[in-house]
């Protein structure tokens, strides 16, 4: 199995092109220092993206509970010609690609209008960049592509710039998982790096019924909650620890008033977990909880100031019927925005 540390390392013989990060990202010891040393204890969700966590996350958008993947998939579906005439993309970049299922709509539209464009996916988890990057290449044959390796958070700057109109992608409301600070300076970080023009398109999940929301992060097959413990794994291959997996149970709920799902690791009894690779060791107390992901739910009105404090123009904001998604075509603009200039879809 292909482990988190390789897909990290950015080695040099990959097939992927190595995104450097342009300043120093905390490595994998550094996050358990600060995460799990500290109370509350705490992790950043990457370290899920190993390759059995990807293969995780891809089963848990198939469940029944899990709505966001195919609410945005039948988006996509709808508006992808929409998209494509309006943004016409010379290059499309892909934050946090994953498997690129999704964008397979946009490729699909790019084959009804004759529009063909270069598509560059850009994560954390090599295995699923590569596997993404060759069954796109046996379905479009017209598509050239460069998958990318590295942390979207530091390599914005290091993406490779072209002749042409980009449209960038963060799909599947993974932008939920950054705190709302976070959030805003990605967005701004991503903005100062687009060429006036080029597009962005954003997914959200939208603020809805609490059982909705928890049944999203508790699907009865148990995959988010093997997703959530598949973090143990990797830390105790990653770290050398010890963490007794029968020891914590996955916990999910919706914290209304933070408007976020929590996603936490409780552990079951007090308990004393090595760090091998630190030297140290770490008490837990029984019911002390690790949050290891946040997912924060959007308003509609929420995510379009926060597109337009950030310099976009809203160009289309399409939502699902049940208002349950959105999917946001934004252009980047060098003027002050002071109002709304979108069209409702
Ligand atoms: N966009 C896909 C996948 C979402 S899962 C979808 O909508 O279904 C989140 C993806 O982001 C994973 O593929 C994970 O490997 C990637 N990812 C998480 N943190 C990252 C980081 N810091 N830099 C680059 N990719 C990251
Ligand atoms: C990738 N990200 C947006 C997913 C989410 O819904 O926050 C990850 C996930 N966690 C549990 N289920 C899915």
């Amino acid at each position: 199995m292909q482990s988190l540390q390789k897909c990290l390392s950015l080695e040099a013989d990959t097939k992927c092109l190595v995104i450097e990060p342009t300043y120093a990202v905390p490595d994998l010891l550094d996050d358990v220092r600060m995460g799990l040393l500290e109370t509350p204890r705490s992790l950043p969700p990457k370290y899920f993206y190993d390759e059995h966590g990807s293969q995780l996350f891809d089963q848990i958008c198939d469940t029944a509970e899990y709505y966001p993947t195919r609410v945005e998939d039948a988006l996509l579906k709808r508006y992808a010609n929409n998209i494509i005439t309006e943004a016409s993309p010379s290059h499309i970049i892909e934050l946090g690609s994953g498997s690129s299922r999704k964008t397979r709509r946009l490729f699909d539209a790019c084959t009804d209008l004759s529009h063909h464009c270069s598509y560059a996916p850009f994560d954390v988890c090599e295995p699923m960049l590569e596997l993404a990057a060759r069954e796109l290449d046996v379905r479009y044959d017209w598509l050239d592509i460069t998958p990318m390796l590295g942390d979207y958070h530091a390599g914005l700057n290091q993406l490779p710039v072209d002749i042409g109109t980009n449209l960038f992608l963060f799909l599947g409301s993974t932008i939920g998982n950054f705190t709302p600070d976070e959030a805003r300076s990605f967005i701004q970080d991503l903005h100062h790096r687009m060429p006036e023009g080029d597009y962005f398109l954003i997914g959200v999940d939208r603020v809805k019924d609490t059982e909705v929301l928890n049944a999203a992060y508790n699907d009865s097959k148990g995959l988010t909650a093997e997703f959530n413990m598949n973090v143990l794994r990797v830390l105790n291959r990653e770290v050398g620890s010890n963490f007794d997996l029968n020891k914590f149970q996955h916990r999910a709920f919706f914290n209304a008033a933070q408007g976020r799902i929590e996603m936490h690791l409780l552990s079951l009894e007090a308990q004393t977990v090595k760090l091998s690779a630190l030297q140290t060791s770490f008490d837990l107390e029984q019911g002390e909880s690790i949050l290891t992901e946040i997912s924060h739910k959007f308003q509609h009105d929420e995510i379009e100031s926060l597109l337009l404090d950030c310099g976009f123009e809203i160009v289309r904001h399409y939502e699902a019927d049940n208002q349950y998604f959105s999917l946001l075509l934004v252009r980047a603009n060098q003027l002050i925005q002071t109002g709304l200039s979108r069209q409702s879809a």
